[in-house]
């Protein structure tokens, strides 16, 4: 019996089974011949929400949530927010390296290439309500694009997976803006391609009549850090939901506009709104102790604080911290962070948030930050998907090309009531 395995006694029948033990895990498919008798399906795992399931190998993301780290291809994120681009992440996301000068050169120029959208795109978008939210915009756009790139579905040619993740990284923040001049009855601003990727995004978002939009470096440059920490989360709520629809073998758009919707809920990519309205409902410094006791009581939570991965401080957290004195710089104070600061710092020696190891998570400071730079809370969500996109095609095509992948298709306990037989409509 090799000693990196597991000994399984069935106390229903006597019997013990050895399942191997690989990368601290078994696999599910083995508990299978654990049996009752021949007619018998075999052992199953249930796991709802996935807590302790493991659905994929995967070489892109690597999180300890009790020491707070987080890494993309093996680079800390401090590091990469500190030096990288959000450009340069996203080739490291998708290519496992960091590209060298003229590689970047070559990627920063087809990712350019790419950024604006077909005209039929922006009429598509201008039938929407005047007042629709720009992240169902978002969403039903980018499924839209399957349309216009129907060669998409031959997933399994690799240059044209490529070229569907180009065209994708591209559009999405043109799609993004879009939505958000829509809300505001404003006219849609086309790509600038001699901006930057964030620059660009900032442009498309703010520029009136001036024939060239200034962009402020700081905020450029905030907006860029911000786009390299919600690149990539292993696999998430959303990042599951990419890599569930694309096992099917359907167009990268299709699938990705699956995962944005996954996204849009105030579980995963809504929660930062959640914490402004906190924060607006305190309303004062003074109030702070006062709204503690009361989460403390059971009634509501601290938003922003807490992770299901993350039992320590989130890195991400403490880098927007810096992001924020920066933006505030140039925008002024977001009188907003002051109440923030004081929940943290008292939650952060309160016993009842050390004892559940409740920290500040990503999102504790990130609206307060969109909210200063003009942004309104409707387009956190849109925000977040837009650098998210790049995470979720990595994801996807780790999967396409991962032997061990089949369409996804988990079981079930049936709890309903077994095979009876029909009854007639006049005498139900
Ligand atoms: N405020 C007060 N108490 C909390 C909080 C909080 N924010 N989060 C967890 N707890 C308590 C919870 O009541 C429970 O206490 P007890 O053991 O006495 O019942 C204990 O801590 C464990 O909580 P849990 O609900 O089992 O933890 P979870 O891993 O299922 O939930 C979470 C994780 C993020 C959903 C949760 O911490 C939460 O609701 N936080 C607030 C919402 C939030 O900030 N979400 C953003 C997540 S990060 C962005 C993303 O991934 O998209």
């Amino acid at each position: 019996m090799s000693s990196n395995s597991l000994t399984i006694q069935d106390n229903r029948t006597g019997k013990s089974y050895d399942v191997p033990i690989s990368d601290g895990a078994i696999r599910a498919p083995d508990l299978r011949q654990i049996q009752v008798d021949g007619q018998d399906f075999g052992l199953m795992s249930y796991d709802p929400a996935f807590t302790n399931t493991a659905s994929t190998r995967s070489a892109i993301t690597y999180i300890d949530g009790d020491k707070g780290v987080l890494e993309y291809r093996g680079y800390p994120i401090e590091q990469l927010a500190e030096k990288s681009t959000y450009l340069e992440v996203a080739y490291l996301i998708l290519y496992g390296e960091l590209p060298r000068r003229d590689q970047l050169a070559e990627w920063t120029r087809e990712i350019t290439h790419h950024t604006f959208v077909h005209e039929n795109i922006k009429e598509l978008m201008q039938a929407f309500r005047y007042d629709a939210h720009p992240m169902g915009m978002f969403i039903s756009t980018v499924a839209a694009l399957s349309t216009f790139y129907p060669e998409a579905n031959r997933v399994d040619d690799a240059a044209n997976r490529l070229y569907q993740i180009k065209r994708l990284i591209a559009k999405v923040p043109t799609i993004a803006a879009f939505s958000f001049r829509h809300n505001r009855g404003l006219p849609y601003v086309y790509p600038n391609n001699d901006l930057s990727f964030a620059g660009n995004f900032l442009s498309m978002m703010y520029k009136m009549s001036e024939p060239v939009y200034h962009v402020n470096p700081i905020l450029e440059r905030a907006l860029d850090v911000l786009f390299i920490m919600h690149a990539d989360h292993e696999q998430n709520c959303s990042t599951n939901a990419m890599r569930a629809i694309g096992s099917s073998r359907v167009d990268p758009y299709s699938a990705l506009a699956g995962a944005a919707a996954a996204l849009y809920g105030p579980l995963h990519g809504g929660a930062n709104e959640a914490v402004l309205r906190m924060l607006a409902q305190i309303g004062d410094v003074r109030r702070v102790p006062e709204f503690i006791q009361r989460v403390k009581a059971g009634d509501g939570r601290l938003m922003g604080f807490g992770h299901r991965v993350y039992k320590n401080y989130d890195p991400r957290a403490r880098l927007i911290k810096t992001v924020a004195d920066q933006v505030f710089e140039v925008t002024g104070r977001n009188p907003l962070l002051d109440i923030a600061l004081e929940l943290e710092r008292i939650a952060l020696q309160d016993e009842y948030f050390v004892s559940r190891k409740l920290y500040p998570n990503v999102d504790f400071y990130s609206g307060i930050i969109y909210q200063v730079m003009g942004i309104p809370t409707d387009m956190f969500p849109v925000l977040f998907a837009i650098p998210r996109t790049v995470g979720w095609l990595a994801q996807w095509q780790e999967m396409i090309v991962d032997p061990e992948q089949k369409i996804a298709r988990p079981r079930q306990i049936y709890s309903g009531v077994k095979t009876r037989a029909y009854i007639p409509i006049d005498r139900r």
